[in-house]
C-alpha cells in the first residue's frame, strides 16, 4: 500500500538551525517519517530572498543543512531529502501559481508584512514576495497531504489550499488538497532575551537564539541568561510570564513531559535551578546531533552524491506533476 505523502522544508539561511526549527519542523519530521512518504527539502531558491544572503556561503551551508537534518534522525533510506534548485519544476510551477494568485492576497501574508518591514523598502524584492507561492509549488508538486510546519507558517499552508483550489476549479482536478500540521509543544519558541518575539534567524543579537552547533557551553550560558521576571513561580503563563514559560515549553517539547508533569516537576524550585535542568536537556539533545553533523560534514562529496540521487527521485515526480498542470492550463506540449 502507498504511504500518503508529507513534504517540508527549511531555508539553508544560517549555518545551523535553531531550536525553533528543531522543534517546530524537525522533532514532528523524526516522528512521521514512517507513516508517510516523506520529503525534506533545503530550501535555497527561498534563502535567496533573504536581504542578507550571500553568495560564498549558500552551498556549504545547503550541504550542512543536509548534514543536519540527517544527524537529527531523518533517516536517508526510508526519506527523500534534497535540494530545491536542483528539481526545476519548482520554478517552474511557481510561475503557473503566480498567474492565479492575488496581488492583494500576497500582500495580505505576515511574514512578508514583517519583513519587508524590517528590510526596508530598497532591499524589499518582487522575489520576497513571491516567497509563499513559491514554497506553494514546493508543496503541490508532490500531491503532498500533509506539512509539518511550526505555527508562523499557517498561513502560507492556508494560501497553498486557496490556490490549489482555486486552479483545481479553473483548470480541472489537479493538485491535491495539503494540510499544515503543527508540533503540541515548540510550534512557536521566542527568543531568550526578547520572549515576546519569535525566535528567528534574522534577528539582531545571537543572545536569545539556541543555535543546534553551538557548543554545549555556550548554549548552557545562553539559557542560565535568559530574561526572566520577578514572579518566582515556575508555570506555563504566556502572558504574565513569557520567558519562563517559553523554558518550560522547549522543556517539554525536548523531554516529551506534558504540561503539567513539568509545573509539578519544579514546584518549589528556584529559577536557577529550573534553568539549570532546561540547559541540561538541551544540551543532551543537541550534543549527539552536533557531533553526528560535524562527522557528516566531514564528507561533502558523500553529501552530494546523496542529495544527486535523491533530486533524481524527487524530480520524476515534480515533474509529472507540472505537466498536468501545464496540459491543464493549456499550454501546447512539447513533441518529444
Ligand atoms: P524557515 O527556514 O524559516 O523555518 C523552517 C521551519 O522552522 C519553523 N520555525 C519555528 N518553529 C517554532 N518556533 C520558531 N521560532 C520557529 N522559527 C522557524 C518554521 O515554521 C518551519 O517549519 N517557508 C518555510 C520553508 C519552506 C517550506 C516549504 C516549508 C519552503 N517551502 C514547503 C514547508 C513546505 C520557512 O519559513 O522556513
Amino acid at each position: 500500500m502507498t504511504k500518503p505523502r508529507l513534504y517540508s522544508g527549511i531555508q539553508p539561511s544560517k549555518d545551523s538551525l535553531h531550536i525553533g526549527n528543531y522543534t517546530g519542523a524537525l522533532v514532528q519530521w523524526r516522528a512521521l517519517q514512517d507513516e508517510y512518504d516523506a520529503f525534506f527539502s533545503i530550501v535555497d531558491l527561498h534563502a535567496l530572498t533573504n536581504a542578507a544572503h550571500d553568495p560564498k556561503i549558500l552551498a556549504d551551508a545547503t550541504r550542512g543543512l543536509a548534514a543536519q537534518y540527517i544527524a537529527a534522525g531523518i533517516e536517508p533510506a526510508k526519506s527523500c531529502l534534497y535540494v530545491q534548485s536542483h528539481v526545476s519544476a519548482h520554478s517552474e510551477l511557481t510561475w503557473l501559481l503566480n498567474t492565479i494568485t492575488g496581488f492583494g492576497e500576497a500582500n495580505r501574508m505576515t511574514q512578508f508584512k514583517d519583513k519587508s518591514q524590517r528590510f526596508g523598502a530598497d532591499a524589499t524584492t518582487v522575489g520576497l514576495f513571491d516567497y509563499p507561492v513559491l514554497m506553494a509549488a514546493d508543496i503541490l508538486l508532490y500531491d503532498t497531504v500533509i506539512v509539518p510546519v511550526g505555527d508562523d507558517q499557517r498561513q502560507h499552508v492556508e494560501l497553498t489550499r486557496d490556490l490549489a483550489e482555486r486552479f483545481n476549479s479553473r483548470f480541472g482536478e489537479v493538485f491535491v488538497l495539503p494540510k499544515a500540521q503543527f508540533p503540541e509543544e515548540g510550534a512557536r519558541v521566542y527568543d531568550l532575551q526578547n520572549p515576546t518575539a519569535k525566535m528567528s534567524k534574522s534577528a539582531e543579537s545571537d543572545a536569545g537564539i539556541l543555535w543546534l552547533l553551538d557548543e554545549p557551553s555556550v548554549t548552557a550560558k545562553k539559557i542560565m541568561r535568559a530574561v526572566t521576571d520577578t514572579l518566582g513561580v515556575v508555570r506555563f503563563d504566556w502572558e504574565n510570564q513569557p520567558g519562563i514559560t517559553n523554558l518550560l515549553s522547549i522543556y517539554t517539547a525536548l523531554t516529551g513531559r506534558s504540561e503539567q508533569e513539568a509545573e509539578d516537576e519544579f514546584t518549589g524550585r528556584g529559577y536557577g535551578d529550573f534553568k539549570k535542568t532546561v540547559a541540561d536537556a538541551v544540551v543532551a539533545e543537541f550534543e549527539p546531533v552536533r557531533a553526528r553533523t560535524l562527522e557528516l560534514q566531514a564528507d561533502p562529496a558523500e553529501l552530494d552524491r546523496l542529495l544527486a540521487a535523491n533530486a533524481e527521485r524527487a524530480e520524476a515526480i515534480a515533474n509529472a506533476t507540472l505537466k498536468r498542470a501545464q496540459d491543464a492550463i493549456g499550454l501546447l506540449p512539447r513533441l518529444r
